[in-house]
């Protein structure tokens, strides 16, 4: 085990532990929408946790951090807080907010995150657009709704892990960007039925199953 400072205080953490993880695991939280467990290299696509490290010019994001000896960190400096309410605007300035009729509502990570960061759910900064399509339907199962979606790729890599290979990856490029569901196209698919790993992990209200829009969804699996 080896020693780190977080917001002045001493926590002892294994040697080349992930900074994200270990500072949740005692109690820091630092908001986060991509990290998993399960990956070996953490995407750093929702841009949320950083962190100040002593020794570094720039807040870095926590979960791309090894632990290290000594290692002085501070989770809620002015600059900090300034990221990641940018990075959490720029994902509401794409966000159809209609928490009430959400079947997410109140265990979703994006009221969780704003709640914690002060900011409200729809933030006048920035210009806000949506994409055109509001349900992409086409699979048998679930319904995707792209204007909820946090592009986190959680439910890509869960997807993986339960089948081996993901039935589902992204589709289109920036803005454009959603998740296709191709695995009952795929010869050796495996069917999905009543799998709902996908819906368990996403961390909103971007993948329900379908006909159950108005009942609620599992709860929220974070970061496995
Ligand atoms: S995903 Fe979350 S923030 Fe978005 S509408 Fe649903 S409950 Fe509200
Ligand atoms: S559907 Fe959910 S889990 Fe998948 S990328 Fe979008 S927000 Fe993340
Ligand atoms: S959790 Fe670190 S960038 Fe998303």
């Amino acid at each position: 085990m080896i020693k780190i400072i977080v917001d002045n205080r001493e926590i002892q953490v294994k040697a080349g532990a992930n900074l994200l993880r270990a500072c949740l695991d005692h109690e820091v939280y630092i908001p986060n929408l991509c990290y998993m467990d399960m990956l070996e290299h953490p995407p750093a696509s929702c841009r949320l946790c950083f962190v100040e490290i002593e020794g570094h010019e720039q807040p870095i994001p926590s979960c791309q951090v090894e632990a290290a000896e000594n290692m002085v960190v501070k989770t809620d400096t002015p600059a900090v807080r300034r990221l990641q309410r940018t990075a959490l605007e720029l994902l509401l300035s794409v966000h159809h907010v209609d928490c009430g009729h959400c079947p997410a509502n109140k265990k979703c990570e994006l009221q969780n995150i704003a709640r914690f960061l002060k900011v409200g759910l729809k933030p006048k900064r920035l210009e806000h657009s949506l994409k055109d399509q509001e349900i992409i339907d086409d699979h048998p199962f679930l319904n995707h709704h792209p204007n909820r979606c946090v592009l986190c790729g959680k439910c890509i890599q869960v997807c993986r892990k339960t089948h081996g290979a993901p039935l589902m990856d992204f589709a289109g490029r920036g803005f454009a960007t959603v998740i296709s569901f191709y695995g009952q196209q795929r010869a050796d698919a495996v069917p999905c039925g009543d799998c709902l790993a996908c819906v368990e992990i996403c961390p909103v209200g971007a993948i329900t199953p379908k006909g159950n829009q108005d009942q609620t969804i599992p709860c929220y699996k974070s970061a496995l």
